[in-house]
């Protein structure tokens, strides 16, 4: 058993307020990951939670006992750092089996169960080798053994993986799921890694400078971010800035500047108003001659699995990033995009406009 659910949590240090009413509720066996880029708070929420630290506003319920009077030993939560420190004059087995000797089974008890589950993250063969004579990886998952024998409900995870390099993370992204399922484990991971967290969320919440913007399974996400910041660190859309010209049902046209005119089939904007458009790299055509013609340069292009982003300086001044599977595209050479209405994303205008959204998707604000 281990649910979660914080009411209302604020945080400030200083003139930071890093934590802004934070709602936010994790049912019993759910992989849940909260993801921001760096500075967005995730830290200071787990603190919070194992109770390492006091909130200044809100509470933190634990399956539904109110817990913030109660010391992080008598939580049933275990935080596992970005830095996780194994003894490092103790075996495998032994540092494992320290957690359960300590809640006091006896050696040849606790030795036992430290051997299960060392076999849970298939480490058994490497009970007897010291943290040293182990790969990042593996002393990654010793760690997660000892944290699993200290028997909790909920494990929070801070970066986990983010020590990892990119071949074994996604390996151990996987397992790391796998064995919280199958543990019955309650899970919440934090991450500014969007791949991470869309490959092992069950439900996502995006926190952006403190606040939660957006929660809801990955799929949800990608497909219909709230805002330009959402849309821009997950679905990594391309962002314009332009004014809506039209507006009708499910037809908006925008101004994106010289004199090139988006048509959405999105609702709910008005003529005059300024807006940010958002279109995934893969939605846009090459060539053909459908809705939303954009004319543009091509800068450059890159691999990367099995498709080429394409980096295009439209005609307007704008850059955007095309994703395609054509072979036949030349650093230099005219390019035309069309993208369906369906296609384009509409999203209300915050102050400071485009900058502002990126400068929060990069974490420097
Ligand atoms: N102990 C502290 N004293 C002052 N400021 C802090 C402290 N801990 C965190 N902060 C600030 O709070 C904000 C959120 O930090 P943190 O929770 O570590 O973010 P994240 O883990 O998402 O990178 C940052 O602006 C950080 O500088
Ligand atoms: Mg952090």
């Amino acid at each position: 058993m281990g649910s979660l659910r914080l009411v209302d949590i604020s945080k400030r240090f200083d003139r930071v307020e890093a934590l802004k009413d934070v709602d936010l509720e994790i049912y019993d066996g759910e992989y849940a990951v909260v993801l921001g880029p760096t500075g967005a708070g995730k830290t200071t929420l787990l603190r919070i939670i194992a109770g390492l630290l006091r909130q200044d506003n809100g509470e933190v319920y634990i399956n539904e006992v109110q817990v913030d009077d109660l010391p992080p030993e008598e939580r049933g939560v275990a935080l596992f750092f970005q830095n996780f420190a194994l003894f490092p004059h103790m075996t495998v087995l032994d540092n494992v089996a320290f957690s359960l000797r300590v809640k006091g089974l006896s050696l040849e008890e606790s030795e036992r169960k430290a051997m299960d589950i060392l076999r849970m993250v298939h480490l058994d063969h490497r009970a007897y080798s010291y943290p040293r004579e182990l790969s990042g990886g593996m002393q990654q998952r010793v760690a997660l053994a000892r944290t699993i024998a200290a028997g909790v409900d909920i494990l929070l995870l801070d970066e986990p993986l983010s020590q990892l390099d990119a071949k074994i993370k996604s390996e151990i992204q996987y397992e790391l799921r796998d064995l919280a399922k199958s543990l019955g484990l309650t899970v919440l991971h934090v991450t500014n890694d969007v791949e991470e967290a869309l490959a092992v969320a069950d439900r996502i919440a995006i926190l952006n400078k403190g606040e939660i913007v957006q929660v809801g399974t990955p799929v949800e996400i990608m497909e219909n971010p709230k805002t330009a910041f959402v849309a821009s660190f997950i679905a990594e859309m391309n962002l314009m800035e332009g004014v809506v010209e039209e507006s009708s049902e499910n037809r908006v046209v925008v101004d994106i500047g010289g004199g090139f005119k988006v048509e959405s089939s999105r609702n709910g904007f008005k003529k005059g108003e300024l807006v940010i458009v958002g279109v995934k790299p893969s939605s846009f055509k090459i060539g053909g001659d459908g809705k939303n013609g954009l004319t543009g340069k091509v800068e450059d292009w890159v691999f990367s699995f099995g498709f080429r982003r394409v980096t295009v300086q439209l005609d307007n001044g704008s850059r955007v990033s095309v994703k395609t599977e054509r072979k036949d595209i030349e650093r230099g050479s005219s390019i035309s995009l069309t993208v369906d209405p369906r296609d384009v994303y509409l999203f209300p205008y915050l102050k400071g406009g485009l900058r502002t959204v990126l400068a929060e998707v990069s974490g420097v604000f």
